[in-house]
Order: C-alpha cells, then structure tokens, then sequence
C-alpha cells in the first residue's frame, strides 16, 4: 500500500518542471483508436492512469511501445475491449466509447469507475452519440453503442469535459456536420482538438461553448507534445503558497490558471509570469472565496489543495463545490490534522489560522491525496498520508519527489511488510522504517 511521510517543511523553494497534462494526455490516447496509422505522444507522463489507459488501448487490439518519455500507438484494427478491470479503475475509459463507435461502429463498454467523488454519470455522453445516430443498449454495468454516425447539433445540458470529449471523437468521423452547443473550453479539449487537427480533422471553435465539426473519412498518424498539467502546477504554487515559498514552475502556463492565480494574488502572493514558466513568492495571508465552476472558472480539481492553503490565512475562507456533490472528502482529514472546517451541503467554511500537528490521515481521492501531502508541509511534526488505493500515482508523477527538490521533507514509505496496524485505530496504518 502507497503510504507517505511528510515533515513539517517551512519556505520551499527552488525550480520544478511540470509534467504534461494527464487530462490532455488519456483523451488523446483514446483518439489513437480513431486511425489506423501512428501515433507518437512526447513527454508521456510516468502515471497510472495513463498505464492504465495504454493497458485499455491494448486490450482495443492497438499495439503501443512505451519508449522513454513517449509513446507510440497503432490501432490497425480496433474492437471493443471486452471484459478488463482496467476499464473501472478510472473515469477516463469512457473516452474510447466515441473513438471506437466512429471507427468500428460499435462499442461495448463495462461502465467506468474512478474517483468516489460523486455520482459522474455518463448521459450527457449516451444522450449525444444517440444524437448522432448511435443505438444504445445498458444492461447491468455495460453499456452498448452502435451505429453508423452523421453529423447533428448537439445542445449539452453542462459543459461536461468528458461528454465534449467523446462527442468530438465520434464526430470527427461522422457524416456532415456536427455543431456542440454549451461545450467545455478547458485547455485540454484545445488540446485534443489540436492533436485530432494534426491527424487531419476538421474542427472550428474548440476552446468556446460552439464547436463545429465536419466530418471526414478518415484520420491519419501523427505527432504531439501535450500541454503541461495545469492541476500539478497549480498543486505546487499552493505548496508554495502555504509555506511562504519561492519557487519556479517550469513551462507552467498561467493563461491555463487565472481563476487560481487571482486567489492567490488576492491571499498576498506574488505570481509572476516569465519565459520559463510561473514563479511564485510569499504566503498566503488573507482568507478567500472560491467557487468552482468549468473552465475558465476556479477548476474543482483545486478545490481540496486551495482549501489547505485557506486553513492558514488570518480569517474566515468560504468554498462552494458546484461540480461533484462529494468533493468534500478531505476535509475530515483535514480535521484530524487540526484544521478547523465546517461543510453545510455545497458549502465549506475553512477557519483559517489554526495550527495543524502531523498524524495518521488516509487519501480519499486523487486531489484529497495531494491536498493531504500539502497538509503535512504545514502541520507540526510527521504526517502520514495512507493512499490504500493509489490515488496520488493516478495524477501525479512523483509529487513528493518533487517537493523533496523544493527543499520539503517528503517521501514515500514503500516497504508493504514494515507497515503494521495502529492499535486501536481501524483503517489507519504507521510506518515502522
Ligand atoms: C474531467 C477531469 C476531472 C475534472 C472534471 C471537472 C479528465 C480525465 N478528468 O472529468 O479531473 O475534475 O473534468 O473539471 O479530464 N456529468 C453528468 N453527466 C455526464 C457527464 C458528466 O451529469 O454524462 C456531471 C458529473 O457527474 C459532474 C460534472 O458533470 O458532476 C462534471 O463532469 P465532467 O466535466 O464530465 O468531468 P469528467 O470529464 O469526468
């Protein structure tokens, strides 16, 4: 079981490149599936997620190469991936429903898993590619699409990151034209679009609510750097925020991260833009407002790792979580930390302040995982963040690594044998090396 220790770690500082994006990186994947032709993604982040999501590509009958640092994949002929617990591990495998209906015009799905973070249906999905043409069939945990696809217009009820994804993959091959109206704008779907664009597709609007998409008959190889993870960017300039840091994110883009930039800079830090990426300084001193919103506003993924920052500001901080209904996971955590935080339905009230004092806590999601890592560097003494499911190598690569090159006291505990039960303490564990 993944488990990390992490000391007390006061004004990190130095530089840390970013990793590309994993939200860019998995749809892109799927959208090998839609050429018979090569593939080649650079700087492939070393996640499990994307393992995974290779792992699916391969159980689709593509054949992939993991070279270091990129990945090669050939999906010459495609077919579903039948029966594979890969495809419950991670909310993500849904993005090969599009690409495999458009190419083989069928696709049978067992339903995707993921984060505990709420209920994350997948109708918005189903309801466009019916839109398109497809058939579908649910029975149990599956789900069956199939048929020859022709372009629509497609109103979706929330700009969903997923659903906008998956209907732009069927549609690329579809017949005629395909307009998305209240579409995601989040960078990784300009992302993706970029990359389908260099396979040859015919997209206009990605990055806005309109995307219009002509179909044509067919993609081909190509090659792609994705854009660097705005999320693990904005996870160290909290780091940096909460420990009065000074530090360098190399090849972060701040225009993917106005909306977290603001609070910070509201809460007293400087953030500074230059040509090799985002340098932060100072603390966080002043309480804050987030509410999440899609893209362009503050993203839900910063939720947790924004509202540990919140926990030391001089006052009163209120968070509203409008995406996912159970996103406030962390937050008993956080408590056993010594954070003081009350959470009424959507709402989080962070009384900032408080001094937190390491203990045992237990990851409950990928950013409640690293949420906790940032809780350590601020609480007195030793924490021990418990990631019985793995959830931090999901998202991010070697995050402790990388605040240990900041200067914090991060590491992980990796020896299953030494970690023995607490006593008295269920589901908690201590590390005995
Ligand atoms: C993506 C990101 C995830 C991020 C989320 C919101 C990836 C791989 N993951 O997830 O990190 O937290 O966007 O920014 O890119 N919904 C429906 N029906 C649907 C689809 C979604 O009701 O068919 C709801 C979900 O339950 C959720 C909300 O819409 O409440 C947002 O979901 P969505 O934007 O689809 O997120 P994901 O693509 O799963």
């Amino acid at each position: 079981m993944p488990q990390y220790l992490v000391g007390f770690s006061p004004r990190l500082s130095g530089e840390v490149p970013i990793s590309t994006a994993k939200n860019a990186v998995l749809p892109i994947l799927a959208a090998a599936l839609l050429t018979q032709e090569e593939i080649i993604l650079y700087k492939t982040p070393d996640l499990t997620d994307v393992k995974h999501m290779l792992g699916i590509l391969r159980s689709c009958g593509a054949e992939v190469t993991e070279e270091k640092g990129s990945v090669r994949v050939r999906a010459v002929n495609v077919n579903s991936p039948g029966e594979n617990a890969l495809l419950r591990t991670m909310r993500a495998s849904v993005l090969i429903m599009g690409p495999l209906l458009a190419r083989a015009g069928e696709c049978c799905l067992s339903m995707p898993g993921g984060c505990a973070i709420g209920q994350r249906p997948i109708d918005l999905h189903l309801k466009g590619l019916q839109k398109l043409g497809a058939k579908v069939a649910q029975e149990g945990g599956t789900v069956q699409v199939s048929g020859l696809l022709k372009g629509a217009n497609i109103y979706l009820d929330f700009p969903s990151v997923g659903a906008t994804e998956n209907l732009i993959m069927a549609a690329v091959l579809a017949k005629g034209v395909t307009r998305i109206e209240n579409a995601a704008k989040e960078p990784e779907i300009i992302d993706l679009c970029k990359m389908l664009g260099l396979m040859g597709a015919r997209i206009a609007g990605a990055g806005t609510a309109n995307i219009m998409i002509e179909g044509v008959e067919r993609l081909h190889g190509a090659e792609y750097t994705p854009i660097p993870d705005r999320i693990e960017a904005g996870t160290l300039a909290c780091a940096a925020a909460l420990t009065e840091g000074s530090v360098l994110l190399e090849g972060a883009r701040s225009d993917h991260m106005r909306a977290l930039l603001f609070k910070l800079t509201e809460s007293g830090v400087i953030c500074q833009e230059d040509a090799r990426g985002l340098r932060l300084r100072g603390k966080a001193r002043h309480p804050m407002e987030a509410r999440t919103l899609s893209y362009p506003g503050f993203p839900t993924d910063m939720q947790a790792p924004l509202m540990v920052v919140a926990t030391q500001t001089h006052g009163l901080s209120v968070f509203l979580e409008t995406i996912f209904e159970n996103r406030y996971m962390h937050v008993v955590e956080l408590r056993r930390l010594g954070a003081h935080i009350r959470v009424e339905g959507q709402l989080a009230l962070i009384q900032g302040g408080r001094t937190l004092n390491g203990t045992a806590v237990t990851a409950t999601d990928l950013r409640a995982a690293a949420a906790l890592m940032l809780a350590g560097l601020a609480a007195q003494g030793q924490t021990t963040v418990a990631d019985p499911a793995g959830h931090l190598a999901r998202g991010y690569e070697g995050l402790e690594e990388k605040l240990s090159a900041l200067g914090a006291s991060a590491r992980r505990l990796d020896a299953p044998a030494n970690l023995t039960k607490k006593p008295g303490n269920d589901g908690e564990f201590m590390a005995t090396n």
